[in-house]
Protein backbone atom coordinates (compact mmCIF):
# COMPACT_ATOMS: atom_id res chain seq x y z
CA UNK A 1 0.00 0.00 0.00
CA UNK A 2 1.04 3.67 -0.29
CA UNK A 3 1.64 6.10 2.21
CA UNK A 4 -0.68 8.23 3.35
CA UNK A 5 -0.85 11.74 4.59
CA UNK A 6 -2.73 12.66 8.14
CA UNK A 7 -3.68 16.22 8.67
CA UNK A 8 -5.38 17.92 11.20
CA UNK A 9 -7.42 20.93 10.72
CA UNK A 10 -7.61 23.65 10.52
CA UNK A 11 -4.12 24.93 10.62
CA UNK A 12 -2.95 28.44 9.38
CA UNK A 13 0.20 27.95 6.92
CA UNK A 14 2.88 30.66 8.47
CA UNK A 15 7.00 30.14 7.68
CA UNK A 16 9.53 29.94 4.67
CA UNK A 17 8.93 27.32 1.77
CA UNK A 18 11.77 26.17 -0.31
CA UNK A 19 11.21 25.93 -4.25
CA UNK A 20 12.23 23.44 -5.44
CA UNK A 21 13.39 22.91 -9.21
CA UNK A 22 10.55 22.75 -12.08
CA UNK A 23 9.96 18.77 -13.02
CA UNK A 24 7.95 20.42 -16.27
CA UNK A 25 11.78 21.42 -16.70
CA UNK A 26 14.02 19.15 -15.91
CA UNK A 27 12.29 16.03 -18.33
CA UNK A 28 12.75 17.88 -21.45
CA UNK A 29 16.42 18.89 -20.28
CA UNK A 30 16.83 15.40 -19.38
CA UNK A 31 15.81 14.14 -22.92
CA UNK A 32 17.87 16.71 -24.80
CA UNK A 33 20.84 15.15 -23.39
CA UNK A 34 20.24 12.33 -25.70
CA UNK A 35 21.15 14.62 -28.58
CA UNK A 36 24.74 14.86 -27.57
CA UNK A 37 27.89 12.00 -26.78
CA UNK A 38 28.67 15.07 -24.42
CA UNK A 39 28.05 15.48 -20.63
CA UNK A 40 25.12 17.55 -20.08
CA UNK A 41 25.12 19.17 -16.38
CA UNK A 42 21.38 19.56 -14.88
CA UNK A 43 21.64 21.72 -11.45
CA UNK A 44 18.50 22.11 -9.21
CA UNK A 45 16.99 18.98 -10.54
CA UNK A 46 14.26 18.18 -7.82
CA UNK A 47 13.78 14.91 -6.52
CA UNK A 48 10.17 13.90 -7.74
CA UNK A 49 9.22 10.54 -8.93
CA UNK A 50 8.87 11.48 -12.49
CA UNK A 51 12.55 12.86 -12.64
CA UNK A 52 13.67 9.56 -10.96
CA UNK A 53 11.22 7.31 -14.00
CA UNK A 54 13.08 9.33 -16.48
CA UNK A 55 16.19 8.56 -15.08
CA UNK A 56 15.36 4.47 -14.78
CA UNK A 57 14.38 5.13 -18.62
CA UNK A 58 17.36 6.91 -19.76
CA UNK A 59 19.70 4.44 -18.38
CA UNK A 60 17.90 1.65 -19.44
CA UNK A 61 18.69 3.16 -23.31
CA UNK A 62 22.79 3.32 -21.63
CA UNK A 63 22.60 6.79 -21.00
CA UNK A 64 24.56 7.43 -17.98
CA UNK A 65 23.13 9.28 -14.73
CA UNK A 66 25.51 10.97 -12.00
CA UNK A 67 23.60 12.72 -9.25
CA UNK A 68 25.30 14.24 -6.82
CA UNK A 69 22.43 15.86 -4.64
CA UNK A 70 20.85 18.00 -6.89
CA UNK A 71 23.17 18.34 -9.39
CA UNK A 72 22.78 15.95 -12.12
CA UNK A 73 25.17 14.53 -15.23
CA UNK A 74 23.97 13.01 -17.76
CA UNK A 75 25.74 11.34 -20.65
CA UNK A 76 24.34 9.46 -23.68
CA UNK A 77 27.84 8.53 -24.92
CA UNK A 78 26.67 4.70 -25.54
CA UNK A 79 23.43 4.36 -26.06
CA UNK A 80 23.20 0.64 -26.68
CA UNK A 81 19.15 0.67 -27.35
CA UNK A 82 16.38 2.89 -29.16
CA UNK A 83 13.27 1.22 -28.08
CA UNK A 84 11.82 3.20 -24.97
CA UNK A 85 11.24 0.01 -22.39
CA UNK A 86 7.30 0.29 -22.98
CA UNK A 87 6.46 -0.15 -18.95
CA UNK A 88 8.48 3.05 -17.78
CA UNK A 89 6.92 4.61 -20.58
CA UNK A 90 3.49 3.80 -19.75
CA UNK A 91 3.99 5.17 -15.99
CA UNK A 92 5.40 8.50 -17.28
CA UNK A 93 3.77 10.30 -20.60
CA UNK A 94 6.94 12.84 -20.50
CA UNK A 95 9.03 9.43 -21.73
CA UNK A 96 7.37 10.37 -25.19
CA UNK A 97 10.19 13.14 -25.48
CA UNK A 98 12.92 10.51 -25.99
CA UNK A 99 11.95 9.77 -29.70
CA UNK A 100 12.91 12.49 -31.19
CA UNK A 101 16.11 13.35 -29.90
CA UNK A 102 16.61 8.81 -30.26
CA UNK A 103 15.49 9.44 -33.79
CA UNK A 104 17.73 12.38 -34.78
CA UNK A 105 20.69 11.06 -33.32
CA UNK A 106 20.58 6.56 -34.45
CA UNK A 107 18.69 6.95 -37.46
CA UNK A 108 15.15 5.22 -35.98
CA UNK A 109 13.78 4.77 -32.59
CA UNK A 110 10.18 3.41 -31.03
CA UNK A 111 8.29 3.42 -27.91
CA UNK A 112 5.22 2.71 -27.05
CA UNK A 113 1.90 5.29 -26.67
CA UNK A 114 1.83 6.72 -23.35
CA UNK A 115 -1.96 6.39 -23.93
CA UNK A 116 -4.90 8.14 -21.48
CA UNK A 117 -4.44 9.06 -17.87
CA UNK A 118 -5.99 9.60 -15.18
CA UNK A 119 -7.13 13.06 -16.57
CA UNK A 120 -8.44 12.09 -19.87
CA UNK A 121 -6.94 11.21 -23.22
CA UNK A 122 -3.95 12.77 -23.98
CA UNK A 123 -3.09 12.25 -27.94
CA UNK A 124 0.56 12.95 -29.55
CA UNK A 125 -0.55 12.99 -32.86
CA UNK A 126 1.07 16.75 -33.05
CA UNK A 127 4.43 14.93 -32.01
CA UNK A 128 4.01 12.55 -34.68
CA UNK A 129 2.98 15.57 -37.71
CA UNK A 130 5.49 17.46 -36.79
CA UNK A 131 8.24 15.03 -36.97
CA UNK A 132 6.82 13.38 -40.05
CA UNK A 133 7.97 17.40 -40.89
CA UNK A 134 10.92 17.10 -39.85
CA UNK A 135 11.40 14.29 -42.20
CA UNK A 136 10.68 11.08 -40.33
CA UNK A 137 8.90 7.87 -41.20
CA UNK A 138 6.49 7.44 -38.62
CA UNK A 139 5.25 4.03 -37.92
CA UNK A 140 2.35 3.27 -36.36
CA UNK A 141 0.67 0.00 -34.85
CA UNK A 142 -1.67 -0.76 -32.45
CA UNK A 143 0.55 0.10 -29.62
CA UNK A 144 3.71 1.52 -30.51
CA UNK A 145 5.18 3.89 -32.73
CA UNK A 146 8.49 3.58 -34.41
CA UNK A 147 10.19 6.51 -35.88
CA UNK A 148 12.57 6.11 -39.04
CA UNK A 149 15.34 9.17 -40.70
CA UNK A 150 14.09 9.56 -44.27
CA UNK A 151 15.61 12.44 -45.24
CA UNK A 152 16.03 14.88 -42.39
CA UNK A 153 15.49 18.61 -43.01
CA UNK A 154 14.58 21.86 -41.14
CA UNK A 155 10.86 22.96 -42.28
CA UNK A 156 8.20 24.91 -41.15
CA UNK A 157 5.34 23.21 -38.82
CA UNK A 158 2.40 24.58 -37.30
CA UNK A 159 0.83 23.20 -34.30
CA UNK A 160 -3.01 22.89 -34.77
CA UNK A 161 -3.35 23.24 -30.94
CA UNK A 162 -0.81 24.81 -28.39
CA UNK A 163 1.01 21.81 -26.43
CA UNK A 164 3.98 21.89 -24.68
CA UNK A 165 5.75 18.80 -24.47
CA UNK A 166 4.63 18.96 -28.09
CA UNK A 167 6.75 21.98 -28.66
CA UNK A 168 9.24 20.91 -26.81
CA UNK A 169 9.97 17.68 -28.57
CA UNK A 170 10.34 19.63 -32.28
CA UNK A 171 12.24 21.92 -30.76
CA UNK A 172 15.28 19.44 -29.41
CA UNK A 173 14.93 17.07 -32.48
CA UNK A 174 15.25 20.39 -34.82
CA UNK A 175 17.93 21.58 -32.88
CA UNK A 176 20.28 18.68 -34.26
CA UNK A 177 19.07 18.70 -37.93
CA UNK A 178 20.97 20.90 -39.91
CA UNK A 179 19.03 23.57 -41.51
CA UNK A 180 16.25 25.72 -40.92
CA UNK A 181 12.81 24.60 -38.90
CA UNK A 182 10.13 27.38 -37.91
CA UNK A 183 7.34 26.38 -35.50
CA UNK A 184 4.31 28.29 -34.93
CA UNK A 185 1.54 28.02 -32.51
CA UNK A 186 4.41 27.27 -30.17
CA UNK A 187 3.63 27.15 -26.21
CA UNK A 188 5.25 29.86 -24.38
CA UNK A 189 5.61 28.43 -20.81
CA UNK A 190 8.51 29.17 -18.83
CA UNK A 191 9.45 26.05 -18.96
CA UNK A 192 9.92 26.01 -23.06
CA UNK A 193 12.29 28.89 -22.89
CA UNK A 194 14.43 27.07 -20.48
CA UNK A 195 14.75 24.24 -22.78
CA UNK A 196 15.25 26.82 -25.22
CA UNK A 197 18.36 28.07 -23.34
CA UNK A 198 19.79 24.82 -22.72
CA UNK A 199 19.67 24.02 -26.69
CA UNK A 200 21.34 27.25 -27.40
CA UNK A 201 24.01 26.45 -25.15
CA UNK A 202 24.47 22.91 -26.82
CA UNK A 203 25.39 24.87 -29.88
CA UNK A 204 22.21 25.44 -31.58
CA UNK A 205 20.80 28.84 -33.07
CA UNK A 206 17.19 29.42 -31.07
CA UNK A 207 15.02 32.18 -31.43
CA UNK A 208 11.78 33.23 -30.18
CA UNK A 209 11.31 30.84 -27.63
CA UNK A 210 8.54 32.11 -25.38
CA UNK A 211 6.64 33.86 -28.10
CA UNK A 212 4.15 31.77 -30.14
CA UNK A 213 7.00 31.30 -33.44
CA UNK A 214 10.17 29.27 -32.27
CA UNK A 215 13.05 29.38 -34.76
CA UNK A 216 15.53 26.85 -35.00
CA UNK A 217 18.68 26.66 -36.86
CA UNK A 218 19.84 23.21 -35.71
CA UNK A 219 23.40 21.96 -35.93
CA UNK A 220 24.64 18.05 -36.06
CA UNK A 221 27.13 18.36 -33.70
CA UNK A 222 25.45 19.36 -30.69
CA UNK A 223 27.88 19.25 -27.44
CA UNK A 224 27.93 19.14 -24.10
CA UNK A 225 26.82 22.28 -21.20
CA UNK A 226 25.15 22.86 -18.07
CA UNK A 227 21.74 24.49 -17.20
CA UNK A 228 20.42 24.99 -13.80
CA UNK A 229 16.51 24.12 -13.61
CA UNK A 230 13.98 27.08 -13.20
CA UNK A 231 12.16 27.24 -9.88
CA UNK A 232 8.90 24.86 -9.83
CA UNK A 233 5.86 27.45 -10.66
CA UNK A 234 3.00 24.85 -9.91
CA UNK A 235 5.11 24.00 -6.63
CA UNK A 236 4.83 27.55 -5.37
CA UNK A 237 1.84 28.46 -6.24
CA UNK A 238 0.26 25.21 -5.03
CA UNK A 239 1.91 27.05 -1.55
CA UNK A 240 0.64 30.44 -2.50
CA UNK A 241 -3.15 28.91 -2.63
CA UNK A 242 -2.71 27.54 0.34
CA UNK A 243 -1.52 30.60 2.51
CA UNK A 244 -4.29 32.40 1.09
CA UNK A 245 -6.62 29.60 1.49
CA UNK A 246 -5.72 29.44 5.08
CA UNK A 247 -5.07 33.39 5.63
CA UNK A 248 -1.49 32.62 6.63
CA UNK A 249 1.96 34.00 4.80
CA UNK A 250 4.57 32.12 3.24
CA UNK A 251 7.92 33.19 1.75
CA UNK A 252 8.47 31.08 -1.53
CA UNK A 253 12.10 31.07 -1.34
CA UNK A 254 13.08 31.27 -4.45
CA UNK A 255 10.18 31.15 -6.63
CA UNK A 256 9.48 33.97 -9.77
CA UNK A 257 6.32 35.64 -9.56
CA UNK A 258 6.43 36.43 -13.33
CA UNK A 259 5.87 32.80 -13.53
CA UNK A 260 2.68 33.05 -12.17
CA UNK A 261 0.82 36.44 -13.11
CA UNK A 262 -2.35 35.14 -13.78
CA UNK A 263 -2.79 33.07 -10.18
CA UNK A 264 -1.17 36.09 -8.35
CA UNK A 265 -3.90 38.28 -9.75
CA UNK A 266 -6.59 35.89 -8.22
CA UNK A 267 -4.79 36.24 -5.13
CA UNK A 268 -4.70 39.84 -5.28
CA UNK A 269 -8.00 39.63 -6.06
CA UNK A 270 -8.80 38.04 -3.30
CA UNK A 271 -7.16 41.07 -0.90
CA UNK A 272 -4.08 38.85 -0.42
CA UNK A 273 -0.83 41.46 -0.01
CA UNK A 274 2.05 39.49 -2.59
CA UNK A 275 5.52 40.98 -2.53
CA UNK A 276 8.32 40.13 -4.80
CA UNK A 277 11.93 40.51 -2.37
CA UNK A 278 15.51 39.02 -2.93
CA UNK A 279 14.70 35.94 -1.70
CA UNK A 280 11.60 34.93 -3.25
CA UNK A 281 7.68 35.64 -3.10
CA UNK A 282 6.24 36.71 -0.24
CA UNK A 283 2.09 35.89 0.33
CA UNK A 284 0.29 37.56 3.28
CA UNK A 285 -3.51 37.01 3.20
CA UNK A 286 -3.37 37.25 6.86
CA UNK A 287 -5.59 40.80 6.88
CA UNK A 288 -8.25 38.93 4.34
CA UNK A 289 -11.46 38.83 5.15
CA UNK A 290 -14.37 37.23 3.09
CA UNK A 291 -13.17 35.15 -0.07
CA UNK A 292 -14.81 36.72 -2.85
CA UNK A 293 -16.31 34.06 -5.84
CA UNK A 294 -13.79 33.66 -8.51
CA UNK A 295 -14.04 32.90 -12.25
CA UNK A 296 -11.02 30.74 -13.74
CA UNK A 297 -10.38 29.79 -17.36
CA UNK A 298 -7.32 27.31 -17.70
CA UNK A 299 -4.95 28.70 -20.74
CA UNK A 300 -1.84 27.92 -22.55
CA UNK A 301 0.92 30.33 -19.92
CA UNK A 302 0.36 33.13 -19.73
CA UNK A 303 -3.36 32.09 -18.97
CA UNK A 304 -4.14 30.37 -15.61
CA UNK A 305 -2.13 27.08 -15.32
CA UNK A 306 -5.02 23.95 -15.69
CA UNK A 307 -2.22 22.11 -13.16
CA UNK A 308 -3.50 25.23 -10.48
CA UNK A 309 -6.98 24.49 -10.93
CA UNK A 310 -7.64 21.69 -8.43
CA UNK A 311 -6.20 24.06 -6.10
CA UNK A 312 -8.29 26.86 -6.90
CA UNK A 313 -11.01 24.71 -6.74
CA UNK A 314 -10.73 24.44 -2.46
CA UNK A 315 -10.44 28.35 -2.21
CA UNK A 316 -13.77 28.49 -4.53
CA UNK A 317 -14.91 26.32 -1.69
CA UNK A 318 -14.52 29.00 0.84
CA UNK A 319 -15.61 32.06 -1.25
CA UNK A 320 -19.22 34.20 -0.57
CA UNK A 321 -21.35 32.93 -3.82
CA UNK A 322 -20.76 31.24 -6.48
CA UNK A 323 -17.29 30.50 -8.48
CA UNK A 324 -16.67 28.85 -11.98
CA UNK A 325 -14.12 26.70 -13.49
CA UNK A 326 -13.50 26.54 -16.88
CA UNK A 327 -11.08 23.52 -17.93
CA UNK A 328 -9.92 24.26 -21.86
CA UNK A 329 -6.80 21.94 -21.95
CA UNK A 330 -8.15 18.91 -20.43
CA UNK A 331 -12.52 18.55 -20.10
CA UNK A 332 -12.31 15.57 -17.87
CA UNK A 333 -9.24 17.18 -15.40
CA UNK A 334 -11.91 16.82 -12.40
CA UNK A 335 -11.26 13.71 -10.05
CA UNK A 336 -10.89 15.84 -7.13
CA UNK A 337 -14.20 16.80 -7.84
CA UNK A 338 -16.11 13.97 -6.08
CA UNK A 339 -13.72 14.04 -3.57
CA UNK A 340 -14.24 17.63 -1.92
CA UNK A 341 -17.79 17.04 -2.40
CA UNK A 342 -17.26 14.17 -0.12
CA UNK A 343 -15.81 16.64 2.58
CA UNK A 344 -18.89 19.05 2.07
CA UNK A 345 -18.02 20.98 -0.70
CA UNK A 346 -21.16 21.84 -3.20
CA UNK A 347 -19.83 21.43 -6.94
CA UNK A 348 -21.54 21.06 -9.90
CA UNK A 349 -20.17 19.42 -12.73
CA UNK A 350 -20.56 19.92 -15.93
CA UNK A 351 -17.70 19.38 -18.23
CA UNK A 352 -15.99 21.24 -19.11
CA UNK A 353 -16.92 23.48 -16.39
CA UNK A 354 -17.12 23.20 -13.00
CA UNK A 355 -19.59 25.50 -10.57
CA UNK A 356 -18.81 25.78 -6.90
CA UNK A 357 -21.43 26.76 -4.77
CA UNK A 358 -19.43 28.63 -1.28
CA UNK A 359 -19.14 28.89 1.57
CA UNK A 360 -19.30 25.29 3.02
CA UNK A 361 -17.47 24.21 5.78
CA UNK A 362 -15.36 20.99 4.68
CA UNK A 363 -14.56 18.05 7.50
CA UNK A 364 -12.12 15.82 7.38
CA UNK A 365 -12.33 12.60 6.14
CA UNK A 366 -10.37 9.84 4.11
CA UNK A 367 -10.37 10.77 0.64
CA UNK A 368 -8.44 8.76 -2.36
CA UNK A 369 -5.76 10.98 -4.77
CA UNK A 370 -5.90 9.94 -8.06
CA UNK A 371 -3.96 11.94 -10.35
CA UNK A 372 -0.35 14.80 -8.99
CA UNK A 373 -2.52 17.72 -8.83
CA UNK A 374 -5.89 16.28 -7.30
CA UNK A 375 -3.62 14.96 -4.81
CA UNK A 376 -2.36 18.64 -3.78
CA UNK A 377 -6.09 19.99 -3.68
CA UNK A 378 -7.11 17.23 -1.66
CA UNK A 379 -3.59 18.16 1.18
CA UNK A 380 -4.94 21.62 0.51
CA UNK A 381 -8.68 20.82 1.32
CA UNK A 382 -7.41 19.10 4.96
CA UNK A 383 -5.52 22.77 5.64
CA UNK A 384 -9.07 23.86 6.16
CA UNK A 385 -10.91 21.00 6.93
CA UNK A 386 -11.86 19.76 10.35
CA UNK A 387 -10.75 17.49 11.89
CA UNK A 388 -8.68 14.43 10.51
CA UNK A 389 -7.90 14.44 6.67
CA UNK A 390 -6.58 11.43 5.44
CA UNK A 391 -5.29 11.58 1.92
CA UNK A 392 -4.33 7.68 0.78
CA UNK A 393 -2.56 6.88 -2.63
CA UNK A 394 0.06 9.51 -2.24
CA UNK A 395 2.77 8.10 -4.52
CA UNK A 396 0.50 10.61 -6.95
CA UNK A 397 1.54 13.46 -5.11
CA UNK A 398 5.61 12.67 -4.96
CA UNK A 399 5.40 12.16 -8.65
CA UNK A 400 5.43 15.64 -8.76
CA UNK A 401 6.04 17.64 -5.26
CA UNK A 402 9.31 17.47 -2.90
CA UNK A 403 8.43 16.36 0.78
CA UNK A 404 5.27 18.12 0.46
CA UNK A 405 4.31 17.03 4.08
CA UNK A 406 7.90 18.11 5.47
CA UNK A 407 7.55 21.65 4.24
CA UNK A 408 4.28 22.41 5.49
CA UNK A 409 5.08 20.79 8.48
CA UNK A 410 7.60 23.44 8.34
CA UNK A 411 5.32 26.28 8.39
CA UNK A 412 3.16 25.00 10.45
CA UNK A 413 0.72 22.73 9.65
CA UNK A 414 -0.66 19.83 11.32
CA UNK A 415 0.66 16.99 8.82
CA UNK A 416 2.42 13.72 8.41
CA UNK A 417 2.86 10.97 6.12
CA UNK A 418 2.16 7.13 7.59
CA UNK A 419 2.96 4.42 5.85
CA UNK A 420 0.49 1.57 6.52
CA UNK A 421 3.04 -1.19 5.16
CA UNK A 422 6.43 -1.89 6.73
CA UNK A 423 8.58 -1.62 3.52
CA UNK A 424 10.16 1.86 2.82
CA UNK A 425 8.39 4.45 1.89
CA UNK A 426 9.09 6.29 -1.82
CA UNK A 427 10.86 9.12 0.13
CA UNK A 428 13.17 6.63 2.33
CA UNK A 429 14.08 4.97 -0.97
CA UNK A 430 15.13 8.58 -2.86
CA UNK A 431 16.47 10.53 -0.02
C1 LIG B 1 2.33 19.55 -20.09
C2 LIG B 1 2.72 19.41 -18.65
C3 LIG B 1 1.50 19.19 -17.77
C4 LIG B 1 0.46 20.29 -18.03
C5 LIG B 1 0.19 20.44 -19.51
C6 LIG B 1 -0.69 21.63 -19.85
C7 LIG B 1 4.94 18.43 -18.79
C8 LIG B 1 5.79 17.23 -18.58
N1 LIG B 1 3.63 18.27 -18.53
O1 LIG B 1 1.71 18.33 -20.49
O2 LIG B 1 1.91 19.23 -16.41
O3 LIG B 1 -0.74 19.95 -17.38
O4 LIG B 1 1.42 20.63 -20.23
O5 LIG B 1 -0.14 22.79 -19.36
O6 LIG B 1 5.42 19.49 -19.11
N2 LIG B 1 -2.72 17.64 -27.52
C9 LIG B 1 -3.14 17.08 -28.70
N3 LIG B 1 -2.22 16.42 -29.47
C10 LIG B 1 -0.91 16.30 -29.12
C11 LIG B 1 -0.50 16.88 -27.91
C12 LIG B 1 -1.42 17.55 -27.13
O7 LIG B 1 -4.32 17.17 -29.05
O8 LIG B 1 -0.13 15.70 -29.89
C13 LIG B 1 -3.69 18.36 -26.65
C14 LIG B 1 -3.90 17.73 -25.28
O9 LIG B 1 -4.85 16.69 -25.30
C15 LIG B 1 -4.38 18.92 -24.46
C16 LIG B 1 -3.60 20.09 -25.08
O10 LIG B 1 -3.16 19.64 -26.36
O11 LIG B 1 -5.76 19.15 -24.67
C17 LIG B 1 -2.41 20.55 -24.29
O12 LIG B 1 -1.66 19.44 -23.85
P1 LIG B 1 -0.07 19.52 -23.74
O13 LIG B 1 0.34 20.95 -23.63
O14 LIG B 1 0.52 18.72 -24.83
O15 LIG B 1 0.20 18.78 -22.37
P2 LIG B 1 1.53 18.02 -22.04
O16 LIG B 1 2.64 18.62 -22.80
O17 LIG B 1 1.32 16.56 -22.14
Amino acid sequence: MSDVLVLEGPSTLDGEIPIAGAKNAALPCMAAALLTPDPVELENVPPVQDVFTLRELLMDLGVDVQVAGDRWTLQAEQVTSTTVPPELTRRMRASFLTLGPLGVRFGSAEVVYPGGCAIGERPVDLHLAGLEALGFAVDQAAARVRIRARRLRGAVFEFAKVTVTGTEHLMMTAAAIPGTTVLRNCAREPEVVQLAELLRQMGADVEGAGTAQIIIRGTSSLRGTAVRVIPDRIEAGTYAVAAVLTRGRVVLRGARAEHLTALMEHLKGQGAFIEVTAEGVVVDARAVADFRPLRVVTEPYPGFPTDLQAQMMVLMTQALGVSEVVETIFPDRFNHVAELQRMGARIELAKPAARVYGPTPLRGTVVAASDLRASACLVLAGLIARGTTVVTNVYHLDRGYVRMEEKLRQAGVSIRRVNPDPRPSTMDLHG
